[in-house]
């Protein structure tokens, strides 16, 4: 029985909650008139009115949630009564995994989770280690000829072509790198796009079509050719779900194979971009990560993921999680009606003073030491909690991790010159260009 909700068999009816405290309209309109970012409205709404706070931008409420147990609540204790809205994304990923609700995600995320888990994820972990290798031979080569790099389109590049050879089991090569770039500059124009869908894909057809090209010409290869080099990849999957499952049309096909693209590659590589500006500001860190144990060494990947989780704590990438409610609710002694807008808020939640002592400064210590950081699964939460929790979780961490094996112990970095603010889309990432140096080879 859950206690936040029902009255038991007593006769007293379902329990009350309180309503929502919510911010007075002033301080949406002195927030508007300042131009400011909406992670500042958020943040100043969960300063004085807490974990659980209301407030609009139109006539609508919207629930702003950053208290670990309603987190929890909302994401993995009754995710039934918490749904994912009509998805902005769509536009790009059409019915894709991380869009799609209901029975048709339940099917699309069997077909997909098996691939991502335990022994599934054996199969892609060379690829990964590959495309390791191939980013730590081009900084080998930036290295030796003192040509300065962007971190941000490194790791994007690294990060896409993890995937790519996961998906294809092929490396990625320049031509389809560069018709991919599409698929960033939709997921960057997606929160200024017309509300209407077709409205929305009309915007920026030119950039879909160029991804419905490489999505077509990749499954027709898969289709007809041999498997690369690899074997048979995520994309291969897909298709043989087709042969059982006539819901996976050619286009379902192509949604998932954005989805995976798109959710696979941006999250990833902006973490990666965070973490080196984050080492920059604190060197020290590599050097504890590298001291930690020798190479390939349990002690130093676990140093090394400790550098990752640190940066997911301080730039969850993907920043803000929203839901709608279906139904009416008590959440953690607060009234919601069904039809309200929630914004789970990880960004803040992880930056709350009273779970994260000191929350500004990174510490990847915090993430070692056994006390070092709240237990409650609703205090940090970069890949979400519950059924709808990120698919690909231990890809990702895997991929950072190996990376971050080739490259740390051997090159030191100095930025020409870093991005001083960040930029609050879809993804939290840094505002402007990374360029930098590399110091010379260590042997
Ligand atoms: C640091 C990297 C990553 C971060 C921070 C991240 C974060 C997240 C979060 C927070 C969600 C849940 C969204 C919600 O509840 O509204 C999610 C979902 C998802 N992620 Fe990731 N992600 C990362 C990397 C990846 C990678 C590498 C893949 C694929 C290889 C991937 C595929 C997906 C998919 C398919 C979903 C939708 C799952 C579903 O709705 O069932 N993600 N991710």
């Amino acid at each position: 029985m859950d206690p936040e909700t029902s009255s038991g068999s007593l006769p007293y009816g379902p329990a009350a909650g309180r309503p929502v405290p919510e911010a007075e309209p002033e301080l949406v309109q002195s927030w508007r008139s300042q131009g400011g970012e909406l992670v500042e409205l958020l943040s100043e709404v969960r300063r004085r009115f807490g974990g659980i706070a209301a407030f609009r931008l139109g006539p609508a409420r919207t629930v702003l949630v950053t208290d670990p147990q309603a987190v929890q609540h909302i994401l993995a204790r009754h995710p039934e009564r918490y749904v994912k809205r009509s998805h902005r994304a769509r536009v790009l990923i059409g019915d894709g995994l991380l869009a799609a609700t209901g029975t048709a995600w339940q099917r699309q995320r069997r077909v997909l989770q098996s691939q991502f888990t335990g022994t599934g994820m054996r199969r892609y972990e060379h690829r990964i280690t590959e495309a390791a290798r191939t980013t730590a031979g081009r900084w080998g080569g930036y290295a030796r000829t003192g040509q300065s790099l962007d971190v941000g389109r490194e790791m994007r590049r690294f990060a896409l072509d993890a995937i790519w050879r996961s998906l294809t089991g092929h490396p990625l090569d320049d031509g389809t790198e560069r018709e991919l770039t599409a698929v960033n500059a939709v997921a960057a124009a997606l929160p200024t796009l017309p509300t209407d869908v077709t409205d929305a894909r009309d915007a920026v057809a030119a950039d879909l079509a160029r991804i419905d090209a490489v999505a077509q010409h990749a499954i027709e290869a898969a289709r007809s050719g041999p498997a690369g080099p690899d074997g048979p990849g995520l994309l291969h999957v897909l298709i043989d779900a087709a042969t059982e499952r006539p819901e996976y049309t050619d286009r379902l096909i192509r949604d998932e194979l954005v989805t995976l693209l798109a959710a696979g590659h941006e999250t990833t590589a902006t973490t990666l971009t965070w973490l080196y500006l984050l080492l920059d500001r604190h060197p020290a860190a590599r050097e504890q990560a590298l001291a930690a144990g020798g190479e390939g060494s349990a002690q130093r990947r676990q140093a090394i993921q400790a550098l990752v989780h640190e940066t997911l704590r301080l730039y969850p990438s993907a920043w803000i999680l929203p839901r709608q409610a279906t139904a009416d609710d008590i959440l953690a002694g607060y009234t919601v009606e069904a039809g309200t807008d929630i914004l789970i808020c990880p960004y803040l939640t992880h930056r709350d003073p009273e779970l994260w002592p000191g929350p500004e400064h990174f510490d990847p210590q915090r993430f070692r030491a056994p006390d070092g950081r709240p237990a409650h699964p609703g205090a940090y939460f970069p890949f979400g909690i519950g059924p709808r929790a990120c698919l690909g979780l231990q890809f990702a961490l895997r991929e950072s991790t190996v990376l971050l094996e080739h490259l740390l112990p051997v090159h030191t970095l100095a930025f020409h010159s870093t991005p001083t603010k960040a930029v609050y889309g879809l993804t939290v990432r840094p505002d402007g260009p990374t360029p930098a140096t590399l110091g010379p080879p260590r042997t």
